[in-house]
């Protein structure tokens, strides 16, 4: 039986990651790593939380010795480390807890894997879940692949690119077998609701106004979630050692255009008349360093290991509106308690 460390599992990305795994190999022993921060939320995996080879521990990667106990306990043959901090305006609000949990955490896990691995690296694996945002921004051509230069720009994408740098290192230094998989942006199920579809979802439901940064003209390519935990599954069991893959959507969409599929998809589903949502629309101050386009040449891993995208993006929205339309408690948790006061200091200024 394998176990594998899974980090952040708790959040968006992760729990479709972990609830995977846990379904599709009941051979592995899956631990859910994750601190449980204002994105971690254990509700995520409630279908899944009593399997018998699913475990959960509450960590924070920034703290090494627990994590080296972690590692000195249970005897890991694999991590896939999705835990971070993900949201690019809360890193222009607080760029240090970036630093702590991306570069700092990273290193922590990096640290411990070389440490408690050390006698035989052979059959163990540190996959380290990336995103294109350390690539920096496309104009209106051009695409990114895996070899683009490096050229960050938030403290988020940053803070992500040290951390590839240093998975990077450890594989080149030490010969720790690792992968690095950069994605570009995922929409889908238990999104927490500070990202841009299902902020606008929740607004769009409680006719509250859809803040649109700037004048939306900002390209994102968007990629289903279970389409990149089926990237990730590929990749973990098949790529060679020190390989990069992107993943991507071929899904190019204006922010402006996206919310517009959005507002018809929501008119059509609350009843409400054609146009009633899109009146929310409100353009508000754009965001400080905002990377004008993102795009994801995924050539490789397709034709490397034959993944692609199975949904188009019309039924992607669609299926994802239904979800939070029929998980309206889950939305009502998350929005309580301190996502208020995130809103109205990211929003209403205060
Ligand atoms: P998320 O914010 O929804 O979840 C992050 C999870 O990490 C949460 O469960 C949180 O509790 C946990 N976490 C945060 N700090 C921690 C700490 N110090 N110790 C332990 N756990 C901690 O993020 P997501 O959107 O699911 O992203 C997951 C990973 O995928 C991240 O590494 C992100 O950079 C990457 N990524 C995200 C996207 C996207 O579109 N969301 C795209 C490409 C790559
Ligand atoms: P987001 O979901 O935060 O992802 P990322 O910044 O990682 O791409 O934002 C997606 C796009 O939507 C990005 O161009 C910023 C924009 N956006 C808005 O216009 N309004 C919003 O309220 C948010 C959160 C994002």
């Amino acid at each position: 039986m394998k176990k594998i460390l899974i980090t952040g599992g708790a959040g968006f990305i992760g729990s479709h990651v972990v609830r995977r795994f846990v379904n599709n190999y009941p051979d592995y022993h899956i631990v859910n790593l994750d601190k449980l921060t204002y994105a971690g939320n254990l509700a995520n995996l409630s279908d899944i939380e009593d399997k018998p080879n699913y475990s959960f521990v509450k960590i924070d990667i920034t703290d090494a010795s627990a994590i080296n106990q972690l590692f000195g306990r249970e005897n890991f043959d694999a991590v896939i480390h999705l835990a971070a901090e993900s949201h690019v305006d809360r890193s222009i609000t607080d760029p240090t807890a970036f630093v702590m949990t991306n570069v700092i955490g990273t290193v922590n896990l990096l640290n411990a894997a070389r440490e408690y691995w050390k006698d035989d690296y052979s059959n163990k694996r540190f996959y380290h879940i990336s995103t294109d945002e350390v690539y920096g921004a496309l104009g209106e051509t051009g695409m990114f692949t895996e070899t683009t230069a490096y050229d960050p720009h938030s403290p988020y994408s940053a803070s992500k690119a040290s951390s590839d740098h240093f998975v990077r290192a450890y594989h080149d230094t030490y010969g720790i077998d690792c992968v690095i998989s950069n994605c570009s942006n995922n929409y889908g199920s238990h999104h927490f609701p500070e990202k841009l579809i299902p902020l606008a979802i929740n607004n769009i439901k409680n006719n509250k106004p859809v803040p649109i940064y700037g004048k939306g003209e900002n390209v994102r390519d968007w990629l289903w979630v279970e389409d990149h935990a089926r990237a990730i599954d590929v990749i973990f069991h098949q790529a060679k050692a020190g390989e990069t893959y992107n993943i991507g959507g071929h899904n190019e969409w204006k922010n402006i255009d996206l919310i517009h599929l959005l507002c018809k998809i929501m008119d059509d589903k609350l009843g409400r008349e054609a146009g009633t949502s899109a009146k929310l629309i409100t353009f508000v101050t754009d965001r400080a360093g905002h990377d004008l386009r993102y795009a994801i040449d995924s050539t490789k891993l397709q034709k490397e290991l034959g993944w692609t995208p199975s949904l188009q993006f019309e039924e992607g929205l669609e299926k994802t509106v239904d979800w939070y339309l029929v998980n309206e408690e889950w939305l009502n948790n998350v929005t309580s308690g301190n996502y208020q006061s995130y809103y109205d200091k990211q929003y209403n200024g205060r």
